[in-house]
């Protein structure tokens, strides 16, 4: 346990947790009735499902409700219907009260198994308290080469966010 914080001036003594205890992997089926004009399946369709995995990611590492503050979407590869979206996640950074979630997108051919990368994302998730007041959120422990890069990256990313 280390010291990070204080809440009414008092220190709080913040737990810890692993990258691995809040790591998820989900799958999207993408039907033929999110296209958009160009045959395509719809971006804001996409974004939706790596939003709610960025969701249950933080909120799985914060042990409270989570919101979005900001999310960085790009768009490597169209992904067409009757492929399945697959989704990774893992939290990459964790202030205070806001973490970053990665999000790995890759677009699965469901009939012959074909698969590429299609999106990465970043978002910044804040936990709130019933007031929707931000609260403070468990320390990351980072182990493996990986873990450590996506950290570092991250915190890149954040000086940048709050420059904008
Ligand atoms: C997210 C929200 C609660 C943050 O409120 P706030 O008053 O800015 O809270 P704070 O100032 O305490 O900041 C909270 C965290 O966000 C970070 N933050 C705030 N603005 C930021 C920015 N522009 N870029 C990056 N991080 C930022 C702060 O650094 C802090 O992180 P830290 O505690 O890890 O250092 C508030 O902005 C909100 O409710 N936004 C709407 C969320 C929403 O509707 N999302 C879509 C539906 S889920």
């Amino acid at each position: 346990m280390s010291m990070c914080c204080y809440v009414n001036e008092l220190p709080v003594k913040r737990p810890q947790k692993k990258v691995s205890d809040s790591k998820r992997t989900t799958s999207d089926p993408m039907f033929p009735g999110y296209i958009n004009n160009s045959q395509i399946i719809f971006g804001g369709r996409i974004m939706s499902s790596i939003d709610k995995l960025a969701y249950m990611t933080a909120k799985e590492h914060a042990e409270q409700e989570v919101v979005t503050l900001s999310a960085y979407i790009l768009f490597h590869k169209p992904v067409y219907p009757n492929y399945n979206l697959v989704l990774k996640s893992s939290v990459n950074y964790v202030g205070k009260t806001s973490m970053e979630v990665g999000v790995r997108v890759e677009a699965e051919n469901s009939i012959t198994g074909d698969i590429y990368h299609a999106n990465t994302a970043y978002l910044t998730m804040v936990a709130i308290d019933q007031d929707k007041k931000s609260v403070i959120v468990p320390e990351l422990v980072t182990k493996t080469y990986d873990e450590i890069r996506r950290r570092k990256e991250a915190r890149q990313r954040l000086k940048i966010l709050k420059n904008l």
